[in-house]
């Protein structure tokens, strides 16, 4: 094994972060070189790059033309649910990002303005995101996943101007419909948006609204017929936003994670070379969708800055057509590096346990595997390694990161791998583990896991519209540090390990959802009196919302009516992602005295895991009623 040059980078990086950072930047092309590195009065916590001037589009494409790279593959589309391939080099996408750029503007989306993009697994989504980029636009990307209710709320946060949009996704079996979802938002929203642009797709024509909806294609062949060329990057601060990323909170109401232009691009710029191990030109791929982080920063962004070619693949790991689906991309695409979630390999497991799909298929040039999103249990990790016989690293980060804190970093020389640890905190992070005090704990021991301040660059400056939250929900527990809300510890080696979150987000095929947000919506039931909903251990996903809910007096529906109407409100309400399949009946749920659900010892109770009743708990007998409800009605998948 290469000796690793982690170390020293990470002292390096200690030693002087600024000096660290700034040489990063370099990779960047600035149009005006930031002069002060990290200023730590603007800002929540400071901001990195504060003076520079840039354009995140500019070096996703042009910077890579103007290195020769115009004929390169940027983005492959392999869909075999719509059973189509298309290719589009460097020169053709900065193309099509103009022709959008200049339909936005042509309906006064300017520096600032929010774009709302709805899109499934198609280039046009990463289109719709660098165009907004080129011209200063903030978009925000809503997951097809996620219902008219999700998408409704997401308007009236962020108020954008325009939305793009496609007539409808396609999911093995089935077209969703977005353009109903989209009427439905915008009639359910305060916040009306005048304009929408609908890329019609040949699965479904959506009926458009005069004056207000248009069709994408007519729009771009207008402006090729008058002549529209180029359209110039907006030179934009380092620190005006780029996009905003919704995100599960406690709540139903979700956080609109902010990113920024400069650090943003000099971090994930970073992390292609030093933690995934790739240079411009080798195909890399994100196996996820870009309504999440993943597809933000690693199919879109990440891979773009760093002009490598990268692959928008609508399908899944499994189904479309076997599970041989990953092998074939490998094969056909020579991708270099995959990253995605460890339930896309268990779901491939599931249906080809001695993978002999893999067989069928030449990997020759696959260099890694990298798995993010929920905990890697060792059993997967291993049988990936088994396998494919490359490396499988685990790295760990959240949305609002937007790139790995800790992981094995592959460009600077591969640590040696434990099994359910994702390594070590990468440069730029300052990983506590912290005791209730707030005082960091030894080496072994439990505790919350908290980044010392300041953030690296890249990772979110505040909440849109909500600094309050972001202070309160990050930073105010333990004062200096951005509570991660995940419980860990670091072994003897400095290696961290990642077990659970702190808070009630749970973690569905590496969705991270809120249990909050979907007691609100089970409450919302008329025969409903109170409810809650735990994240039950699942084989294939993880994790999976169970229900529990305790029914008004004098209400008398059987337990499978409740059921049926309580999964079809949150599928209504929060979407089909939410992967809501279960409800229990109970006379009571279990308590403490001062009124607090036991969510953690329901959890046990429904996992089979050893469990011990809570001192505080008020009726210790309600916690056989709920193992009893969940013996006769609940099987764990
Ligand atoms: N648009 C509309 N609906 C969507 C959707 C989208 N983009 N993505 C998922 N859904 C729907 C699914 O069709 C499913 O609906 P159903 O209840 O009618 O069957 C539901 O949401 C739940 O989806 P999911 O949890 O993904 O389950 P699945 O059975 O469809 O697939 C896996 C299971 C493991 C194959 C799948 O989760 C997967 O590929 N995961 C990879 C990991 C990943 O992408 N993680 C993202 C972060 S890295
Ligand atoms: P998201 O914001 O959707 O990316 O989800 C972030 C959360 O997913 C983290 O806070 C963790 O709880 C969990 N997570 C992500 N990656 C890992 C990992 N490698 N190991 C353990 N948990 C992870």
């Amino acid at each position: 094994m290469q000796t690793s040059r982690y170390h020293e980078v990470y002292a390096r990086w200690q030693s002087d972060p600024q000096g660290f950072w700034r040489e990063a930047a370099a990779d960047i092309d600035w149009i005006k070189l930031p002069q002060t590195i990290f200023d730590p009065k603007a800002g929540v916590y400071g901001r990195w790059f504060a003076d520079g001037v840039c354009n995140t589009s500019q070096n996703c494409l042009d910077r890579h033309i103007a290195a020769g790279r115009g004929n390169q593959p940027a983005i492959i589309y392999d869909s075999p649910v719509a059973d189509t391939r298309r290719t589009l080099s460097y020169s053709e996408l900065l193309r099509e990002v103009e022709l959008v750029g200049h339909m936005l503007k042509r309906f006064n989306v300017g520096k600032g303005d929010r774009v709302i993009i709805y899109m499934p697994m198609v280039p046009e989504a990463l289109v719709a995101m660098l165009a907004c980029a080129r011209i200063g636009a903030v978009h925000s990307v809503v997951f097809g996943g996620f219902a008219a209710h999700e998408l409704a709320t997401r308007l009236d946060d962020a108020r954008p101007t325009l939305i793009l949009a496609a007539s409808c996704g396609v999911e093995p079996g089935r077209v969703v419909h977005y353009k109903p979802l989209l009427d439905r938002a915008i009639a359910e929203a305060q916040h009306k948006p005048e304009t929408t642009i609908i890329l019609q797709r040949p699965q479904e024509q959506a009926s458009l609204i005069e004056g207000r909806d248009y069709d994408w294609m007519a729009l771009r062949a207008e402006l090729i017929a008058e002549g529209a060329g180029p359209l110039a990057p907006e030179p934009l601060a380092a620190t005006d936003p780029l996009y905003i990323l919704y995100t599960s909170g406690t709540t139903g109401k979700p956080k609109g994670v902010v990113r920024d232009n400069g650090g943003h691009m000099v971090a994930l710029n970073w992390s292609m070379g030093a933690l995934y191990g790739v240079e411009a030109g080798d195909v890399y791929w994100a196996a996820s969708d870009v309504g999440w982080v993943v597809g933000h920063s690693y199919i879109c962004y990440a891979p773009l800055l760093k002009g490598c070619t990268t692959i928008v693949y609508e399908g899944k790991p499994v189904g479309t057509p076997d599970p041989g689906a990953f092998w074939r991309m490998i094969s056909d695409y020579r991708i270099k590096v995959l990253f995605t979630a460890p339930t896309a390999f268990r779901a491939i497991r599931k249906e080809d346990p001695r993978a002999e799909y893999l067989a069928k298929y030449d990997l020759a040039g696959f260099k890694a595997l990298f798995l993010a999103g929920e905990r890697a249990d060792p059993d997967t990790v291993k049988w990936a390694e088994d396998i494919l016989k490359v490396p499988v690293i685990d790295h760990w980060w959240q949305t609002e990161t937007g790139w790995a804190i800790a992981g094995n970093p592959l460009g600077l020389g591969i640590l040696p791998v434990k099994h359910g640890s994702p390594t070590v905190p990468m440069p730029g992070y300052d990983v506590q583990i912290l005791d209730e005090t707030g005082k960091p704990v030894e080496a072994g021991k439990m505790g919350s896991i908290a980044i010392k301040l300041p953030l690296p660059p890249g990772c979110l400056p505040t909440l849109w519209n909500a600094e309050e939250r972001f202070q309160t929900g990050y930073l105010a527990e333990y004062p200096g540090y951005y509570n991660t809300s995940d419980a860990g510890y670091r072994d003897a080696d400095g290696y961290l390990f990642i077990m659970g979150r702190t808070d009630d987000i749970i973690n569905v095929a590496g969705h991270r959802l809120s249990t909050g947000g979907m007691e609100e919506v089970l409450a919302s039931h008329p025969s409903v009196a109170e409810c809650a909903v735990i994240g039950a251990k699942d084989s294939l996903k993880g994790e999976v919302p169970l229900g529990f809910v305790v029914l008004k007096a004098g209400v008398h529906a059987s337990q499978a009516e409740i059921e049926k109407d309580c999964v079809r409100l949150v599928r209504d309400r929060i979407g089909p992602v939410a992967a809501f399949k279960h409800t229990l009946v109970v006379n009571r749920l279990p308590k403490t005295r001062s009124g607090k659900i036991l969510r953690g010892t329901m959890k046990k109770i429904a996992d089979g895991d050893a469990w011990s009743i809570p001192a505080t708990i008020d009726d210790p007998a309600v916690l056989d009623e709920i193992a009893g409800a969940l013996k006769a009605g609940y099987k764990a998948g």
